[in-house]
């Protein structure tokens, strides 16, 4: 079959990543890789196999439908819903016991009562907000939940976590958040309450904080290889010991010689200075290419960088080969990854479009073929 436009996934990084992970945080913290949007783009059910078979404890996801995912893939891993289950997900979370996360009083009731009515103790993580303000009770009132939940026979806090909302780019305001969540972990601990699991770190923060781990970890990035951008430089031997596992490519379609003052693509968004050598690609933003890349872009043909010209269209976009001389239809091309001695990174292709490299994978969708390498590798 020919591809127009494809992923890589090189198993072997990925699990060489997620070794790395282990060796950072040490043989007692537990490690919860996050799966959520497709496992960051790089196809679920193929990354949860590799995951499973490389050691992750835990699977962190957005939806019950990424956990069912999972099951269907390997049966006795604990699985966490890191969003908030709405009413008519409970009953099937209960049922099919992943773990909710929760924040109220009134999620703990109803996951307790359907807890009684399906006769199984629900697992929930309690979730605290320290500074993130999207899901979470406060600090002020984590204890107060915990007393009333603890009537409550058919829910069990087995785990108790925050989030950190900039552990990439303010050491100050994330130490805050740890510290309030040291404090009130300590103050629950004098109260008389323990959990299994305790965690905050996201990679961010497993990366810039190695004090932060508590007893587990919930890398998501880091596990794909990536380093999460933002004003914090990791240190340079620390990003050496990662490999983005995710290559994405297309081809050339078509390849003009054109004079100049030729207009190129809608809006006649670039007008040819001079005479230039165009090609056309197979990709667009109908693949997941962001058009917000337009006159931004690079690729990689033959191992040289040509820019993007004019708008980024739905299946094809036009970049300038003129340093290229043997440049052909079929040629493959690279958005993301290595190509000779050049590399394009998901976070240099997120600057280009004024985004995250985290948007950037999970923006490659369904039209793009996963193609799994180094099985036997992992
Ligand atoms: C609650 C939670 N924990 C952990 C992660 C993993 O984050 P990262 O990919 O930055 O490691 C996410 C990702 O969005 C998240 O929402």
């Amino acid at each position: 079959m020919t591809n127009r436009c494809w992923a890589e996934i090189d198993l072997a990084a990925l699990q060489s990543n997620l070794t790395w992970i282990r060796h950072r945080v040490g043989p007692k913290v537990r490690i919860m890789t996050v799966v959520k949007a497709d496992a960051y783009g790089h196809g679920l059910r193929q990354i949860a196999a590799l995951l499973m078979q490389s050691g992750t404890d835990i699977f962190g996801v957005a939806n019950l439908e990424e956990a069912r995912a999972i099951r269907s893939v390997g049966r006795g891993w604990p699985i966490l819903m890191l969003g908030a289950c709405l009413p008519d997900e409970m009953e099937r979370a209960v049922r099919e016991e992943i773990m909710p996360t929760i924040s109220s009083l009134d999620e703990a009731r109803r996951f307790s009562e359907l807890g009684r009515k399906f006769n199984k103790v629900v697992n929930a993580h309690l979730k605290v907000d320290t500074g993130m303000g999207r899901l979470g009770v406060s600090i002020d009132d984590a204890p107060e939940l915990l007393k009333s939940s603890a009537q409550l026979s058919h829910l069990r806090f087995s785990g108790i976590y925050t989030h950190f909302a900039s552990a990439e780019d303010d050491s100050a305001f994330t130490h805050k958040q740890r510290r309030s969540f040291e404090r009130l972990n300590a103050r629950l601990a004098s109260d008389g309450f323990h959990f299994d699991h305790i965690h905050a770190s996201n990679s961010a923060s497993l990366l810039h904080e190695s004090k932060s781990a508590f007893n587990l970890v919930r890398p998501g990035l880091l596990v794909y290889g990536l380093l999460p951008t933002g004003r914090r430089r990791a240190n340079s031997l620390l990003r050496k010991n990662l490999r983005p596992a995710l290559s994405w490519k297309c081809r050339v379609t078509l390849v003009k010689q054109i004079p100049a003052g030729t207009p190129l693509s809608y809006g006649r968004s670039y007008i040819a200075p001079h005479a230039m050598r165009v090609a056309t690609l197979s990709a667009g933003y109908g693949d997941g290419y962001l058009r917000a890349g337009s006159g931004h872009c690079e690729v990689l043909i033959q191992g040289r960088r040509c820019p993007v010209l004019g708008r980024i269209t739905m299946d094809q976009m036009l970049v300038d080969v003129s340093s290229i001389s043997k440049v052909k239809s079929g040629d493959e091309v690279v958005l993301i990854g290595r190509q000779g001695r050049n590399n394009i990174t998901a976070n240099e292709l997120a600057q280009w479009c004024g985004t995250v490299p985290w948007e950037i994978l999970t923006a490659i969708n369904y039209r793009v073929p996963r193609l799994y390498l180094n099985a036997h590798a992992a």
